[in-house]
């Protein structure tokens, strides 16, 4: 019998589950609402916020998993890409409870784990797929050759597709996070306005611009009419959001051509996205793919994405010892 206890702690969520056998049993997570009075994650204020939720956390879901201490086969732990004092909290909490327990330790990488968030539950892609993965962090198109194999084809070469939606809604005066905000409002507006779609060869992207696009735009219009914000703040919403998933879906279709691959998945936070979601079905539909959605809760930051990509390491004996550190950037 394998059960894994897993730690995440990359951003501002603290995050444990348990893993049976391959099953997640449960998946707790504290998200951390201060940052929104800052509008923005402020690393500092993280790394307490974990310090403070960590044990709460995973008391909890070792609880709802009904699994005690002494039942665990290993501990695993994000151990990167994230913020330094952040990542700390959880790596050093792994290290102390493989310590006493005697247990074995994996690390994760945070992004790989949100790939094989598509194994917790089925539909499950086959391989080899390609996956989108976007988050607050990263815009990525990846190339899943094996759970544990998998190939960067493109990448940003400035902001991620989650900054977008985060840094537009600041100009708009939305709250921090704000792309679950211009999701809402946009399902209440139309995509009226057009914004630019940068050309960037290859595989990568680039958001640099549509910020600078989205700014001057409000800019002209707030000098003819200063409430142009409050007035048509649906459609703006709609229309930055469309231009964000025509981006990030011409740049897939792109690489499904170049790939030769018709399983498309998506992740990350950004995969959240409603508008993301519903163009992704209907580019699926016309181009004959099978797309693959996580469910909500598997999304955003989760222990539970740690806890699958774990089981795989666990079965290959992929152990780390206590030397082990954090990496603030860790590519795979
Ligand atoms: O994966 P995640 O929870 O954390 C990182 O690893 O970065 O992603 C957080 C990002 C934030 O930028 C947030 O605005 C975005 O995901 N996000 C969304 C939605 N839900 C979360 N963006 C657009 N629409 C959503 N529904
Ligand atoms: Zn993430």
């Amino acid at each position: 019998m394998t059960i894994i206890l897993a730690i995440e702690s990359s951003c501002d969520d603290t995050s444990a589950a348990v893993l049976k056998n391959g099953k997640i049993l449960s998946n707790c997570v504290a998200s951390q609402t201060i940052h929104k009075e800052y509008g923005g994650v402020v690393p500092e204020v993280a790394s307490r916020a974990h310090q403070a939720n960590i044990v709460p956390v995973v008391e909890m879901a070792l609880q709802k998993a009904g699994v005690s201490k002494k039942d665990l086969s290993a501990i695993a732990f994000t151990r990167g890409p994230g913020l330094m004092g952040s990542l700390l909290v959880g790596v050093s909490f792994a290290k102390a409870l493989a310590l006493s327990l005697e247990i074995p330790m994996i690390e994760v990488n945070h992004i790989q784990a949100h790939i094989l968030a598509h194994f917790i539950d089925a539909p499950q892609p086959a391989f080899p797929f390609l996956c989108l993965t976007v988050s607050g962090g990263h815009t990525q198109i990846v190339l899943v050759k094996d759970y544990l194999e998998m190939e960067i084809l493109g990448t940003t070469i400035d902001d991620a597709a989650g900054e977008a939606f985060d840094k537009t809604g600041k100009l708009l005066g939305l709250d921090y996070p704000a792309g679950p905000i211009i999701d809402k409002m946009a399902k209440e507006g139309t995509a009226i306005f057009e914004f630019t779609e940068p050309n960037i060869p290859n595989l990568d992207f680039s958001f640099s611009g549509l910020k600078t696009n989205i700014l001057r735009f409000l800019q002209k219009n707030n000098r003819l009419n200063s409430n142009f914000i409050q007035e048509n703040l649906a459609d703006i919403c709609a229309s930055v959001q469309d231009r964000i998933v025509s981006i990030l879906l011409n740049k897939l279709k792109k690489a499904a051509i170049q790939a030769d691959v018709q399983q498309i998945a998506i992740a990350g936070g950004v995969s959240a996205n409603s508008g993301l979601r519903t163009a992704l079905e209907e580019v699926g539909t016309q181009n004959g793919w099978e797309v693959f959605i996580p469910k909500f809760e598997y999304c955003t930051d989760n222990a539970a994405m740690i806890a699958m990509t774990a089981y795989y390491k666990y079965k290959d004996k992929d152990f780390v010892g206590q030397d082990i550190t954090p990496l603030a950037r860790y590519n795979f």
